[in-house]
């Protein structure tokens, strides 16, 4: 039996317009897998250590292969535990806003602490390779601006783009989404209505 993910990247509580979208994929997958597990967690609300010091030189000690200091020992069990948590699901959906042409700065701390070499990024002579298999992910975006094919500010979108990079390099590449854009210009109900349909829709099949 599949077990859910759902990590919301917004702080916005029900007025979040990607949180929505989210929402209504989740339901819809709940309801074609009675009795799957889905946990649910906000990323702004979540214990997340930052990503400094004795972290860091823990991370760069297992590169070298060296071991760890007692400090680096104790900082490094809270990584452990957050990577594995993370890898105990096989499904999972995100509900990502664009801040600053970006994703907020949660997710990105929350995918700092989970890439870790040995845990979910690979090294062989060929290059880095992603650990993680059998995985699938769903992705809600928002934005206040529109960014299209063809649009002036395509080339501004580094939300959609990085986390589909992100998720692929730790080896998950059975990604799919539904986008809420414009979420500041006139049209966004519609535009909201459409990407909450197309969620449910992308739900059934996941
Ligand atoms: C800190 C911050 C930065 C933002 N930066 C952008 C941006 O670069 N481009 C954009 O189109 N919208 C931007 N917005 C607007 C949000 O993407 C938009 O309001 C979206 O609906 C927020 O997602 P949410 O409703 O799920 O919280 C920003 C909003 C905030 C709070």
């Amino acid at each position: 039996m599949s077990r859910m993910l759902y990590l919301k990247a917004s702080p916005r509580g029900s007025r979040s317009h990607s949180v929505a979208v989210a929402d209504a994929f989740v339901e819809q997958w709940k309801a074609v897998n009675p009795g799957a597990e889905v946990v649910v967690r906000n990323l702004f609300e979540m214990e997340l250590p930052p990503f400094d010091g004795d972290r860091i030189m823990a991370k760069y000690n297992i590169m070298h292969g060296r071991g760890h200091s007692l400090d680096e020992k104790r900082a490094w069990t809270e990584v452990e535990a957050i990577i594995e948590d993370f890898k105990s699901f096989d499904r999972y959906v995100f509900a990502v806003p664009m801040w600053n042409f970006g994703v907020p700065y949660r997710l990105k701390q929350y995918f700092d602490i989970l890439i870790q070499p040995g845990y979910t990024v690979g090294m062989n002579e060929k290059g880095y390779f992603g650990m993680l298999e059998d995985k699938k992910a769903f992705v809600a975006y928002s934005s206040g601006g529109v960014y299209g094919a063809g649009n002036p500010v395509e080339t501004y979108d580094y939300q959609s783009t990085w986390m589909r990079m992100i998720l692929g390099f730790i080896g998950i590449t059975d990604v799919v989404s539904a986008e809420a854009r414009g979420m500041l210009l006139d049209g966004r109900d519609a535009r909201r209505s459409d990407a909450v349909v197309q969620a449910a829709e992308l739900a059934r099949g996941f």
